[in-house]
């Protein structure tokens, strides 16, 4: 018998629980019809504004990578060297929404059973802002997608009431939530940011909003570095750069943190992961914390624009994990979702050695007691 993939994921049935993220594989109708073809489960759109956006002049993307001998990173191309991540600066998609429309209705005709999810994005804090939300929603799901995704995280945006700016604003994501689940017959997602003191905040204005799910993460904010040789930043337009942001490999550890925060305080709710998936050993982490869905953007950009070899690896990685595990009776991706959820603690709930004890350094422990040597901020302070 041939292993489960299948997942139902916000009430939506997927064929397998691995979709391509908001991004430049899924920026036009050809790579979306790809992307089905070479067997991802779903596709969320690259983020539709109601108006295009210009982005800036040359590259939008590049990719970071890390010499095997040298404690080097830089975006030269150069023998012997490895992924570490991708940079990017692109805004939402460079295509209006009335371009997108009839597009998307004729992907889910072509691929009824495949998962088209839109990402929209308007600004926030007025009606104006949230009839641009509602028209965004009504006009994709008129179309027939499956799912909405609300984009809360686009690290680059200079509007203060757009993108990640909306992701760090538990009010935001509330109101901006709440008016789109308002006129929403089908599920809404909220894509957040990583880049907030606690993740956990934002989510729960999301969920309190109506959303059914929280996807994370986006790229986190970051700069390119700086060639030693010129003294210019290695992506620049005429020497100025701007923070962009940081996706592939060197996030995976960062958006676990995130993904675990919420998963931790919101057990029941369901989540889509993202950050730093190219197999099925990195998707797992997601699904082992509670994610329900994985979601792929720069080991796909890297493989043929739309990840034909990724998508392959991935679904022979979780059937060939699910036979491995055939004797514990686990037959689908819900037998093993969550299991080391509870295995993340605080830092004084960690085994000490046998003959020592630690209960989070407070007082009662006799650590501020100490008389100790002074510290040499007080040494100098008092010298
Ligand atoms: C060039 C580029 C463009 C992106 N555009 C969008 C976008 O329009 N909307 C969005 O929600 N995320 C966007 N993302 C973020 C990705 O969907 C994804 O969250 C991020 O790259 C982390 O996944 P990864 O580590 O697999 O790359 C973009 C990422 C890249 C590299």
């Amino acid at each position: 018998m041939s292993a489960n993939l299948s997942v139902t994921f916000t009430g939506i049935r997927f064929e397998n629980p691995f979709m391509l993220a908001s991004a430049p594989p899924t920026e036009s109708e050809s790579n979306i019809l790809r992307a089905f073809e070479a067997g991802w489960g779903g596709v969320v759109t690259k983020t539709i504004g109601l108006h295009p956006v210009v982005n800036v002049r040359g590259p939008k993307t590049k990719f970071f990578r890390t010499d095997v001998e040298k404690p080097r990173i830089s975006m030269q191309k150069r023998p012997n060297a490895v992924l570490h991540s991708s940079w990017n600066w692109e805004l939402i998609s460079d295509k209006p929404i009335d371009w997108w429309l009839p597009r998307l209705a004729r992907i889910k005709k072509e691929f009824p059973n495949k998962v088209l999810i839109a990402s929209i994005m308007a600004g926030s804090g007025s009606d104006r802002e949230y009839q641009h939300w509602q028209t965004l929603a009504r006009g994709c799901q008129e179309q027939g997608v499956d799912g909405l995704e609300l984009n809360f995280s686009c690290p680059h945006m200079d509007r203060e009431d757009m993108g990640s700016n909306v992701g760090k604003n538990e009010r935001l994501c509330n109101e901006v939530a709440r008016c789109v689940t308002e006129v929403a017959k089908i599920p809404v997602w909220v894509k957040l940011t990583p880049a907030t003191t606690n993740i956990v905040y934002e989510a729960r204005g999301a969920f309190d909003g109506g959303a059914r799910a929280i996807v994370s993460s986006n790229t986190w904010p970051s700069l390119p570095v700086v060639d030693p040789e010129t003294l210019e930043f290695e992506m620049n337009v005429e020497g100025q750069v701007s923070s962009g942001g940081l996706g592939g490999p060197a996030i995976l550890p960062m958006s676990l943190a995130k993904m675990a925060q919420m998963t931790q305080a919101f057990p029941d709710k369901e989540f889509s992961g993202i950050g730093g998936i190219s197999d099925f050993s990195h998707a797992l982490n997601y699904f082992l914390l509670g994610c329900g869905t994985t979601q792929v953007c720069t080991a796909a950009m890297l493989d043929q624009a739309i990840g034909p070899n990724v998508i392959k690896t991935l679904i022979r990685g979780m059937t060939e994990f699910l036979e491995k595990n055939a004797h514990r009776g686990w037959k689908s991706l819900e037998d093993f979702r969550g299991l080391k959820r509870g295995a993340i603690v605080p830092h004084s709930q960690i085994k000490r050695p046998d003959t020592a004890d630690y209960h989070g350094g407070y007082d009662a422990e006799g650590y501020a007691e100490q008389p100790a040597e002074p510290s040499p901020a007080r040494r100098s302070k008092e010298a």
